[in-house]
């Protein structure tokens, strides 16, 4: 027997059905409840709501679980490829050795830009934010490849445009970085994979060629696996909104990069390097810095999530690659000790404990990527690069579904019932 849900409003009852998802998360269908009570459901910020359903990332926020097309996040520990993981994400399943010989060669096909592009870099300032030349980079590569605007039912053209989208996207970010620091681009080394390719095309010198060490390409593939998809967020659901109106991939995901921009979001991993640096600059101890959180003066960045109340799996899984990396690197960031001394105070903390406050993968994240050599002003370009694969899958799975609508939510008036509009005297 289907589960229902009864509503009663204004003495006439609804009998709502309730969808069933294959892990236990189930919600009610009020997808009819307009048409026959001429009410909305309200919930700002969407707390309540699921905007889809989707076989693509399953996460359980109390036991902090996180899954990829069923497989737990924790057993792509194990020499991670991010390839692999992004073609599951996008495809459904793990590739086939060929399969991922093929979509590897795409890559390495696809790394370069149109030459044509590289005059658009000369446009921007040299200090433009590398997030704002990455999201206009992606709407311009429609423009050099307008073949890739209409990708229909062709699943060849699917994989060709999620091939092409991530390797360009790679050589995008590299060129911005050297553009924001005024330097030459290098091009994509065919001979390289796919980290090690991103790292020669941002550090390679004329006279000192960058070689990615194995235990840093290891740690960048398992940062980005870990950044690949997370169900719903704010830049997922963005790429969703803006696909359902039919906007090819490239305006979608250059729409996902806008969102994830933002501080709230991917932009928290530069958020908690300055707020970490504040604190070992010694302009604030992380006692003082605790209590104006707790004061609502500032928040604490890398802290909280909408879904995860337990712990983020990703943040516990961070903490052992920064551990590998220092390792690696020999070199002891004071702000690794500064972020477990706020963790530990966070956590026995009643203001964090009583509203489920824990690290969240940005918290972690900032620390390794400068212990890798990454600068500051990438970091969220470096969760772009990670968060690629979901937003083309979560493109694809709402292009391929059968009827798929608009997305237009409504909302509550609460302005000027009626006004007159009295013109302006402009003689
Ligand atoms: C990402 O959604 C995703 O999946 C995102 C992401 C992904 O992979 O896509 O996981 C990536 O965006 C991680 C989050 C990065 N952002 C930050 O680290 C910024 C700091 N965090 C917060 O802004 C916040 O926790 C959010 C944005 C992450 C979540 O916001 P919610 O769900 O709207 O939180 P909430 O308003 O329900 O918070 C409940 C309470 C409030 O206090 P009260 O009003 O009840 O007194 O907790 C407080 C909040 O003020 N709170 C915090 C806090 N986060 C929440 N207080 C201090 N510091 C914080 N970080």
């Amino acid at each position: 027997m289907p589960r229902t849900a009864t509503l009663t409003v204004d003495g006439k009852t609804l009998i709502l059905p309730i969808i069933e998802g294959t892990s236990g998360e189930a919600g009610i269908d009020v997808s009819k409840l307009r048409d026959q009570t001429g009410l909305l459901t309200y919930d700002p910020a969407y707390g309540n709501t699921g905007a889809c359903s989707s076989k693509i990332t399953f996460i359980d926020g109390d036991k902090g679980i996180l899954r990829y097309r069923g497989i737990p996040i924790e057993q792509f520990d194990t020499n991670p490829n991010f390839i692999e993981v992004a073609w599951l994400l996008i495809f459904g399943r793990l590739p086939k050795p060929d399969e991922l010989l093929r979509f590897s060669r795409k890559l390495t096909l696809n790394a370069m830009l149109h030459e044509g592009m590289k005059h658009h870099f000369e446009g921007f300032p040299v200090n433009a934010p590398p997030m704002a030349i990455l999201s206009a980079m992606i709407n311009t590569l429609s423009c050099f490849d307008p073949e890739m605007l209409h990708l229909g039912d062709d699943a060849e053209k699917m994989e060709d445009a999620a091939a092409s989208l991530i390797s360009k996207v790679r050589t995008i970010a590299a060129y911005s970085y050297r553009r924001h620091k005024g330097l030459p681009f290098v091009y994509p080394d065919p001979r390289l994979r796919y980290c090690a390719n991103f790292m020669h095309m941002m550090f390679t010198y004329p006279y000192d060629q960058y070689i990615l060490d194995p235990v840093i390409d290891e740690a960048l593939n398992l940062i980005f696996i870990l950044h690949a998809d997370h169900e719903q967020n704010c830049s997922t659901s963005t790429v969703r909104m803006v696909g359902s109106s039919k906007a090819n991939l490239f305006a979608s995901v250059a729409a996902g990069v806008c969102a994830l921009w933002g501080p709230l979001h991917g932009g928290a991993n530069v958020e908690v390097i300055d707020q970490l640096t504040e604190i070992h600059k010694g302009g604030i101890s992380p006692e003082e810095m605790l209590q104006q959180v707790k004061d609502k003066k500032r928040q604490l960045m890398g802290f909280g999530h909408r879904v995860y109340k337990n712990f983020d799996p990703r943040a516990r899984m961070l903490q052992k690659v920064a551990e590998k990396v220092f390792a690696k690197t020999n070199r002891r960031d004071p702000l690794l000790d500064i972020a477990r001394k706020l963790e530990e105070l966070a956590l026995k903390d009643s203001y964090f404990v009583d509203r489920k406050l824990y690290p969240n993968v940005d918290f972690y994240s900032g620390i390794i990527f400068r212990a890798i050599g990454i600068p500051l002003e990438m970091f969220t370009v470096m969760f772009s690069i990670g968060r690629l694969p979901g937003w083309i899958a979560q493109w694809k799975e709402q292009h391929d579904a059968p009827g798929g609508r608009i997305a237009r939510p409504r909302q509550i008036y609460t302005g000027t019932p009626l006004a007159e509009y009295i013109p302006i005297d402009r003689r």
